[in-house]
């Protein structure tokens, strides 16, 4: 079992580079499954749940060369031939339901076990369920999985309104379409920019689709796409992550190769909260700030990110005054808190998506234990700035989303080391 151990007060100098998004790697890969040709992609992330995502392709038949020193993977996704994923892989990785778009379209069948939820919700997928439906595919349950089947072996073009945003159903249902018979249309789509950097890559390999970061998309469904090299796009919740990092830890640190506008309301947000921040063109460096404290509700793109509330629950430990921090997307993102609470901070639970938190509050290193990846990363940076030693166990999910992240960390002047504990 390995654990992060962080030693709290140093302050931080220099810069941190983002790395690849993680919550767009995990959707080109699926999409490369649409494609009739060979594929590269660079500035990948080597993180648990892309080595996940890239077993799974193996698995069905796709020919894989990675090079984790370059950050790039060749994928040649012509000789793909089962249509049932790996359980084990399935159970591992939540969006690997993403597959089941781009194997619908492709080979109008796809069989998988239930992707189960994870600590921060239950992680239903009826919408996708439901999506699928609209294209034709019938549904059949067995045991411990569900085969997907388009009627006729082929999607027909569907009309589907979303009954709330979701960030993979948009992703997944516009990768149905694609090779689809007719047109799409999507209404109420989720406008992350992932979704606008994937519709375009499909788009240069011949896809057609408009609208993508709008909520409405239309697709035309076309009878094969090429392959292509795509370059994953910087992480925004790295980016937003590493900048409250610097407020915390009151340094001057530069967060590197980000795109400052993908962050949305994070930005005007901070700044209300007193935040003192320099913004380039792909990059923002961090200043010491007095923070007041400032209340959230997390909101889809381009509202304030979900995946940045947990780091920015914290913040507002060390900010003056009494937020309330509202996590509308998911019902179980906030439990983390009462961890922060054996640290010393003051953070009152009103429902599982409304805390209280009044600060500023001193923190005391403690033994933690990660949920999730973002609630994970948050327990390093509250490591950061507590008194003494912070344990971290079940860094599994860490690693999940944030590569080499110690080493990266030590870079700056963070006290922090991996141990194996036996
Ligand atoms: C994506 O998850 C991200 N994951 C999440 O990041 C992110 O928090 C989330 O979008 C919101 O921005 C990836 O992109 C791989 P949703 P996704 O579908 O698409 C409900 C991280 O830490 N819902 O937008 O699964 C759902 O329960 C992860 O990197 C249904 O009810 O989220 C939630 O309440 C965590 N039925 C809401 O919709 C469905 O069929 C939004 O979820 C699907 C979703």
């Amino acid at each position: 079992m390995e654990n992060f151990e962080v030693i709290g007060g140093n302050e931080l100098h220099g810069e941190i580079e983002v790395n690849g998004a993680k919550n767009f790697a995990l959707k080109i890969l699926p999409a490369i499954v649409l494609m009739s040709g060979k594929c590269k992609i660079t500035n990948l992330p080597f993180i648990e749940d892309i080595r996940r995502m890239l077993e799974l392709l193996e698995d069905l038949g796709a020919k894989i060369e990675s090079d984790e020193s370059q950050k790039t993977v060749e994928i040649d996704p012509t000789g793909i031939s089962k249509t049932a994923l790996s359980e084990t892989l399935v159970r591992k990785l939540r969006s690997s339901i993403i597959l089941a778009g781009p194997m619908l379209s492709r080979f109008g069948e796809v069989k998988m076990s239930h992707p189960g939820g994870c600590v921060i919700g239950k992680r239903p997928i009826d919408m996708f369920l439901d999506g699928f439906g609209a294209f034709g595919a019938e549904v059949q349950w067995e045991e411990e999985a569900f085969i997907l089947k388009a009627k006729d072996g082929k999607l027909k073009g569907a009309d589907i309104f979303f009954p709330k945003v979701t960030v993979t159903g948009t992703e997944t249902m516009v990768m149905a379409a694609v090779l689809a018979e007719g047109k799409t249309i999507l209404r109420n789509a989720a406008m992350e920019p992932e979704i606008s950097v994937l519709a375009e890559y499909l788009n240069s390999c011949g896809a057609k689709i408009k609208g993508a970061g709008s909520p409405t998309i239309e697709i035309e469904g076309v009878k094969e796409i090429s392959g292509g090299e795509f370059r994953v796009i910087p992480d925004r919740i790295e980016a937003g992550t590493f900048v409250m990092m610097g407020l915390l830890t009151k340094s001057e640190i530069t967060v590197k190769n980000c795109i400052p506008e993908h962050l949305g309301a994070v930005i005007p947000i901070l700044k209300k909260a007193g935040a003192n921040l320099e913004i380039g063109e792909d990059y923002i460096t961090t200043k010491k700030s007095d923070l007041i404290a400032t209340s959230i509700a997390t909101h889809e793109y381009p509202g304030f990110a979900t995946d940045i509330q947990p780091p920015y629950t914290l913040l507002m430990t060390q900010a003056k005054g009494i937020s309330i921090i509202h996590e509308a997307i998911f019902e179980g993102r906030l439990f983390f808190t009462d961890q922060l609470n054996t640290m010393g901070a003051n953070i009152i639970m009103c429902d599982p998506h409304r805390v209280v938190v009044s600060g500023p509050t001193e923190l005391y290193g403690k033994r933690l234990t990660s949920p999730d990846l973002r609630a994970g990363i948050t327990m390093i940076l509250a490591g950061m700035i507590a008194k003494g030693k912070t344990v971290i166990d079940n860094i599994y999910q860490i690693d999940r989303g944030y590569e080499k992240i110690e080493e990266r960390l030590q870079k700056l002047g963070v006290d922090i080391k991996r141990v194996k504990e036996n």
